[in-house]
């Protein structure tokens, strides 16, 4: 086990730990069983149709969007179900969590559902332009998400736009957060959870690499997202719409905002907000009045 301390990985050692961990039948598992009606997030048909709508307008024709790091695909198929004409490519590393999606679009007759196994680094090498550029749960993948975006922005259309979304913010280390996810937790897992914290009690110098699940490198601290829209905005990737939300399960989005918890977020960024600045107040009315739980904007 390595004693690296946790800054002093690199973005290629935190890919192999993607690489490594995506490939895990167990990992796969749980995202197949994002088939479940009752994980049908409402927070991405909902910010998804509000940019598309805008994009649409703008554009003035189907948009060509990309769900990076999409692993089995929830964002394009959300989509792909708010615009059918879309042209819609899903990318991610794990030809495992590809297959899940391969499987899940065969059953919904969707034979356009461009598929591509690459890191997103090397895929956004390529001479393409995407009009829409979606994150999902994947920024907290990268050492340094504003380089991931930057890069990304270099492959967009002027008028496009970029979502991030299901990312953690910094609560996720608050106290409040890890009493609150023990208690929403199995018994298996709770019973893992507290021999995990004696364990490390007992042991007065763990390894650093012990600590954290290095794949999920920005869940060490959470993200910072007010400073990361302070650094996108500073290379002119600025953010139109952003918001932090009560992510999980329906009867938990319910409670979360009351203790405090709205602990993602979701960024819409572009190049050129003189371009959008009409539609901004609609986007926030249309997210506000349409999601079942509170959040806040910024
Ligand atoms: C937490 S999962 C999210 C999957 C999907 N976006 C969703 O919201 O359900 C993270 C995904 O990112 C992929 N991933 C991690 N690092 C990546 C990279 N550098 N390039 C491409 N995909 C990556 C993983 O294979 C995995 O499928």
């Amino acid at each position: 086990m390595s004693s690296k301390k946790w800054h002093e990985y690199s973005e290629d050692e935190i890919l192999q730990a993607n690489i490594e961990k995506y490939q895990r039948d167990d990992i796969v598992k749980f995202y197949e069983d994002f088939e479940e009606p009752r994980y049908t997030y409402i927070e991405y048909q909902i910010i998804l149709a509000a940019v598309l709508k805008a994009l649409r307008e703008k554009l003035g024709r189907p948009v060509r969007a990309v769900d990076m790091c999409g692993g089995a695909g929830k964002a394009a198929f959300v989509i792909k179900s708010i615009q059918p004409d879309s042209e819609v490519s899903l990318v991610d590393l794990s030809d495992k969590m590809l297959n899940v999606a391969r499987q899940r679009a065969a059953k919904l007759g969707l034979e356009d559902l461009n598929i591509v196994e690459a890191d997103a680094f090397s895929f956004l090498e390529q001479d393409v332009e995407y009009d829409l550029f979606v994150y999902s749960s994947a920024l907290h993948h990268f050492k340094d998400p504003v380089n991931l975006l930057k890069v990304s922005a270099d492959r967009m259309n002027p008028k496009g736009m970029i979502v991030t979304i299901a990312d953690p913010t910094t609560l996720i280390k608050s106290r409040r957060y890890r009493f609150f996810q023990f208690l929403a937790t199995n018994r298996d897992v709770k019973r893992h959870l507290i021999k995990q914290y004696f364990q490390r009690k007992i042991k007065k110098t763990p390894a650093t690499g012990e600590e954290f699940d290095l794949a999920e490198y920005q869940t060490y601290t959470g993200i910072n997202d007010h400073q990361l829209c302070k650094d996108l905005a500073s290379i002119d990737l600025h953010p139109l719409v952003h918001l932090r939300y009560p992510a999980g399960e329906p009867y938990m989005t319910k409670i979360m905002p009351y203790l405090g918890l709205c602990w993602a977020f979701s960024t819409v960024l572009c190049l050129n907000p003189a371009e959008y600045k009409n539609d901004v107040q609609s986007m926030k009315e249309d997210i506000r009045c349409q999601l079942p739980f509170r959040i806040h904007f910024y």
